[in-house]
């Protein structure tokens, strides 16, 4: 539930749902409290500077660990992080190895690792889906 006067920024790289998804916050009567910014989220984070009291995580496996640490230099003190897919489908927790997976799996294995022993934070994963691991500041 977003709170009063909140607001959304949000980040895709494929023109075509760029598109989609302003024709679909218009439908929604939300174009004023979302933002997207089109393009690549790895080029994008870096220069954002706004802090934020949530994080949402649902994009290139291959990047959650880049997307961790900039979701944690934008975190308020107070904030949260959702990763989506953290599990995906079975394999980061099993031995599956097979080439098309495997940098996924290893940097979601990492994301994970990062998130689970790093002093200062907090995560529990929950075995929904496909996967979500929730991420909080020690201490919160
Ligand atoms: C699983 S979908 C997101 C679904 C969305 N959370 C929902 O519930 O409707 C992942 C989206 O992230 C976009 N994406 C993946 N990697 C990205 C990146 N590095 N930068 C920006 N967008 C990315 C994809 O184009 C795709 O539209």
């Amino acid at each position: 539930m977003l709170a009063q006067g909140g607001k959304i920024d949000t980040i895709e790289r494929e023109e075509d749902r760029v598109k989609e998804a302003k024709e679909n916050f218009k439908k929604a009567g939300v174009q004023d409290i979302i933002t997207i910014y089109e393009g690549d989220a790895v080029e994008i984070l870096p220069k954002l500077n706004t802090k934020y009291d949530a994080v949402f995580i649902d994009a290139a496996k291959g990047k959650y660990p880049f997307f961790l640490e900039q979701s944690l230099r934008l975190l308020n003190e107070n904030g949260i992080i959702f990763a989506d897919n953290i599990l995906y489908k079975g394999y980061v927790m099993s031995d599956y190895n097979k080439h098309k997976q495997r940098t996924a799996v290893r940097n979601l294995r990492e994301y994970i690792a990062i998130a689970t022993n790093r002093e200062g934070l907090s995560t529990k994963i929950l075995e929904v889906g496909d996967g979500l691991a929730i991420t909080k500041l020690k201490g919160q």
